[in-house]
């Protein structure tokens, strides 16, 4: 696949094209094979400007001051969105644009726009409103210090949002599809990429029955649509580690059930054990598994390893645990750092022995975790370890910070 970003029928080179600032306008945007046209293929709504080279880089802080960053489609520097790039968490902020393209039950998805960021209309017996039937999934952009932008592994995203649409007998959009409708919803939302160091801009794409249904049935349309946000930490700890405790009464998944995909209705399935906890002081819940109530499955939002010596252990994809993006990530990064991995069922009395707890995810990209709770008797961790050397490792590469020997950066040149 080409590495060059697509926009609006237009190829984006180096040089490339902006948009010139929001426009209440949809904007046009063909699917792949028409994305690789160099030509327009119909007049354009949207003001596209010709620009040459790179701007200069003069982020400061997010007091009211005008930012602006280097930018790889502008020859002067981007103007930031005008909010506290410093104090950014992980909350909703709405930014200027979202794609959504839709298709029919039994056909492809083909076609679909850039629209103004905003509410959608639904069917009050719309499938996913009363049946869930729905996936998301998560994935970052990262500026850089040369103003480019980079993108995370997005293909793994396309590939996971796939498997999880043939689960919920919903059609998805191509993995090519997938990426390059990444990519032109950063590039149209570019003024809310936060500055190097700042965070992220968290991309959201959404598959679901659009459709109306009142009989259990898949629907009969689909939409997908991908909105993003600028973010910064996801837990209210920022780094600092995090308090879990294991609960042992409710579970997030079950054998055969949806938790190894991204069910949207996994995420409410958590909320009820989650606020008790938070309720109680702790900073989330961690999962055993719901047949012998014995083995670790995951924390609500992330995946867990436990590191013992130079043995790192984190529960096996079996059905009824996300496979994470970022823990296939740093299996692989510790690895390479020489570290044995063990992908295997991991016992909640091994928490008691472990030396180190962190946990995995998009968002918390890698928490460490400073104690864990079961039973009523609290186990304390080290912290500044293993888990500080794999998310330096990990953030490094996502920021362009190191050298991507893996071939898992996207640049959005
Ligand atoms: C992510 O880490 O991207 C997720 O999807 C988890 C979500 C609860 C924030």
């Amino acid at each position: 696949m080409e590495k060059c970003g697509v926009f609006a029928g237009f190829h984006l080179p180096n040089p490339t094209y902006q948009l010139l600032g929001p426009s209440r306008t949809a904007i046009m945007l063909l699917p792949p094979p028409f994305f690789t046209e160099k030509r327009p293929l119909f007049p354009l709504p949207l003001q596209l400007q010709k620009q040459s080279h790179f701007g200069l880089c003069n982020c400061s802080n997010g007091s009211g001051n005008t930012l602006r960053v280097a930018s790889p489609t502008s020859n002067v520097a981007t103007e930031l969105a005008d909010i506290d790039w410093d104090n950014l968490g992980f909350g909703f902020i709405a930014t200027d644009y979202m794609y959504i393209m839709k298709c029919s039950q039994g056909e492809n998805f083909s076609k679909g726009e850039l629209q103004r960021f905003g509410n959608i209309e639904l069917s009050p017996s719309s499938a996913i409103l009363n049946y869930g039937q729905g996936l998301f999934e998560g994935l970052k952009a990262y500026r850089k210090h040369d103003g480019n932008i980079l993108l995370f592994r997005p293909e793994e995203n396309g590939l996971r949002l796939q498997m999880g649409a043939e689960r919920m007998c919903m059609p998805s959009p191509t993995v090519e599809q997938f990426v390059e409708t990444v990519k032109v919803t950063v590039l149209a939302n570019e003024r809310w990429i936060p500055p190097p160091g700042k965070g992220s801009l968290y991309i959201r794409p959404l598959l679901m029955g659009s459709g109306a249904v009142l009989g259990l049935a898949p629907a009969p349309e689909y939409t997908f649509l991908i909105y993003v946000l600028p973010v910064g930490n996801y837990f209210k700890e920022g780094l600092a580690p995090i308090n879990l405790i294991v609960e042992t009464e409710m579970h997030r998944a079950t054998p055969g059930g949806t938790g190894g995909v991204k069910a949207i209705g996994n995420y409410a399935a958590v909320l009820k054990a989650q606020s008790a906890a938070k309720a109680k002081g702790f900073s989330d819940v961690l999962y055993l598994d719901s047949v012998h109530k014995r083995y670790l499955e995951e924390v609500s939002s992330c995946n867990v390893f436990l590191v013992k010596g130079n043995v790192i252990s984190t529960p096996a994809i079996k059905g009824t645990i996300l496979p994470g993006i970022t823990r296939k990530s740093i299996i692989d990064v510790a690895l390479s750092q020489g570290f044995q991995v063990e992908e295997r069922s991991v016992t909640v009395d091994e928490l008691l022995d472990a030396d180190e707890v962190f946990c995995t995810g998009t968002a918390v990209v890698v928490s460490p975790v400073g104690s864990i709770t079961y039973q009523g008797k609290r186990v304390s961790y080290g912290v500044d370890g293993v888990s500080q050397q794999l998310y330096s490792a990990l953030t490094s590469l996502q920021m362009g910070l190191t050298e991507d020997k893996m071939d898992w950066i996207v640049e959005l040149k």
